[in-house]
């Protein structure tokens, strides 16, 4: 059987919670073995996320944020999901530099910053009910179990 586990945490949408938020997945994500480098890719990512679901999907007020994080043999999903305002052209929004909020300078690299950091990322959002971003990535890449040879170190003919 693979090795799964699952948490699930929901929290206020305020600004406070961003640190909360990362602090949470990295100490899930710590019994993968993650290098530094790793766990720092994973809470600017959830930060992103968590950012964009409080300043956009929340516009003036406070709202309930869903974070989903699984556990699949070395891969880690974490979906970040907010019931708010939702996105009208998703494929625009994750283009580098598009901002509908350049008043608050923001700069529009969220969504780019979490594609760089992670393996995959998708977004689901529907206009008035809200956004879904579920993101992937593999921890520990070069961890071999005992007794396995990891792929990179087999001769393949
Ligand atoms: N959860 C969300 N709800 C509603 N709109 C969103 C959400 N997340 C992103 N967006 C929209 O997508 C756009 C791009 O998001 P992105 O995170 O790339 O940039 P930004 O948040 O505007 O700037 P930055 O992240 O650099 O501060 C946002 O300006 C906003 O219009
Ligand atoms: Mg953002």
């Amino acid at each position: 059987m693979k090795d799964t586990n699952e948490m699930l945490l929901e929290f206020e949408s305020r600004s406070q919670n961003e640190s909360f938020a990362r602090t949470v997945v990295a100490a899930f994500a710590a019994q993968l073995d993650p290098t530094i480098e790793e766990l720092a890719d994973i809470k600017t990512a959830v930060s992103e996320a968590v950012t964009n679901s409080i300043i956009h999907g929340y516009v003036d007020y406070v709202g309930i944020i869903r974070m989903k994080c699984i556990i699949c043999e070395n891969q880690l999903t974490v979906e970040i999901s907010d019931t708010g305002a939702g996105i009208e052209n998703i494929t625009k929004a994750m283009e580098p530099l598009y901002t509908t909020r350049p008043e608050l300078e923001r700069s529009g690299m969220g969504f780019s910053f979490m594609e760089a950091f992670m393996d995959e990322l998708s977004v689901n959002s529907q206009i008035g009910e809200g956004t879904t971003v579920r993101m992937k990535k593999r921890v520990g890449k070069t961890l071999v179990k005992k007794g396995e040879f990891s792929k990179e170190n087999q001769n393949v003919r």
